[in-house]
């Protein structure tokens, strides 16, 4: 059984982490989608929003094999209780590769039977991100397209100024 974790902040999900997560899930039995609780940064929504947020998004009939829970601590004591082998990361552009190849290797001496896969981005979603949708939506910007219809006006509701 090929078991997946595929972790971030999801701050919030953009149609980039979606498309992660439709492709990855047909590649293995289970997928974890695992939302960061670790308090460190300021975020815009808390866990429970973010977890609610990415389970509006996805089609109930993709949901079979998909699991989206909130974690907190390091990374690979999730993936070792959820009994992944697989960490998902997505890569957009060459500045993303620094970050993401440390983590990686961190990742990997700490966990070395766990292997870390990076998936790059649909070229639709090269210049997508969690903080630029929060920028777009604090200023009154249209962000249709960059995150599911679904949670759209909660993103907005949450970020817009008056
Ligand atoms: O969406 P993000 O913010 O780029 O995701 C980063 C995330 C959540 C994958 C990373 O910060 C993480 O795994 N944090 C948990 C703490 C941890 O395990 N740190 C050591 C590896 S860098």
């Amino acid at each position: 059984m090929k078991i997946a974790v595929y972790p971030g902040s999801f701050d919030p999900i953009t149609n980039g982490h979606i498309d992660i997560i439709l492709r990855v899930s047909k590649l293995v039995d289970k997928l974890y989608v695992g939302v960061l609780n670790n308090n460190a940064k300021q975020l815009a929504f808390d866990a429970d929003e973010r977890v609610a947020m990415i389970h509006a998004s996805l089609p109930e009939e993709l949901k079979k094999n998909i699991e989206v829970v909130a974690f907190s601590g390091l990374l690979i004591d999730f993936a070792k209780q959820v009994q992944a082998s697989l960490i998902i990361r997505g890569l957009r552009a060459v500045t993303d590769f620094e970050y993401e190849f440390q983590m990686a290797l961190t990742n990997k001496s700490l966990l070395p039977e766990a292997e870390t896969l990076f998936i790059p981005t649909n070229t639709t979603f090269l210049f997508l991100s969690s903080s630029m949708v929060k920028e777009v939506a604090r200023y009154g910007g249209n962000i249709d397209g960059m995150v599911p219809k679904e949670i759209k006006d909660i993103v907005l509701g949450r970020l817009k100024k008056d």
